[in-house]
């Protein structure tokens, strides 16, 4: 893509120091990331446990950039909404956990957020078309949802190629984001198949110098 966006997981980050960790990726310039995604989880729609509603309250008070919250959550028809309420940009809810997608996305925008439909590597997009035109994002997991630093699954590539088609061609008007695995020798893959948005943990984090990792990334999938 011409302007890639590239979300920085703060999964990887230091949950101790939070803020200073949002604030590395966020300094004017090349090394500043598009969006910082925070990784909801309940330890029901996942095996994993992370972080809620205040800490995104919290972190949305001192940062600037847009928060990318991915909520992998049981009925997020009842806590997504809050999410937007408390000022994320983005708030994505996974297709195999939403009760009636339709309204949540309706719900979303009226809170004054973008509306993410998130979904995993083995959920087909063909059962989430005519739901995906109320949305504004599309996330594609292409690790199983839970944890960071885990592989990239090439297979998912193909539902990126259907979606960059159908936004293409007129048929759906959303940006096509990914996340799971995504570093220095998979984002050249991801971009070609078609994907706005790069979402990385470990890679970003990881890295002894987070801002420079985004500034690469993003380097990287512009070609
Ligand atoms: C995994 C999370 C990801 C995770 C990605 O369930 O949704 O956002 O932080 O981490 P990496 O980039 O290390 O695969
Ligand atoms: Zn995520």
């Amino acid at each position: 893509p011409l302007h890639p966006l590239i979300a920085p997981s703060i999964l990887s980050a230091d949950f101790a120091r939070l803020g200073e960790e949002v604030a590395a990726v966020a300094r004017d310039g090349e090394t500043r990331a598009d969006w910082v995604h925070v990784d909801v989880m309940d330890n029901h729609f996942v095996p994993n446990l992370t972080l809620g509603l205040p800490v995104v309250e919290s972190l949305q008070k001192v940062s600037d950039v847009p928060l990318d919250c991915h909520l992998m959550i049981d009925n997020p028809d009842k806590w997504a909404p809050g999410y937007a309420e408390a000022g994320a940009y983005n708030v994505t809810v996974h297709a195999e956990a939403a009760h009636d997608p339709v309204m949540l996305a309706k719900n979303l925008r009226a809170a004054g957020a973008k509306a993410g439909l998130s979904v995993k590597p083995g959920t087909p997009l063909e059962d989430h078309l005519e739901v995906l035109k109320h949305y504004d994002t599309l996330l594609v997991m292409s690790v199983e949802p839970g944890f960071g630093g885990q592989s990239f699954i090439p297979d998912v590539l193909e539902k990126v190629r259907t979606a960059r088609r159908l936004v293409d061609t007129g048929h759906l008007t959303l940006l096509v984001e990914i996340d799971g695995g995504i570093n220095a020798s998979t984002i050249t893959q991801a971009a070609e198949a078609g994907v706005d948005c790069f979402v990385a943990g470990s890679a970003v984090y990881g890295a002894d110098d987070p801002g420079r990792a985004v500034a690469a990334l993003r380097d990287q999938a512009a070609g």
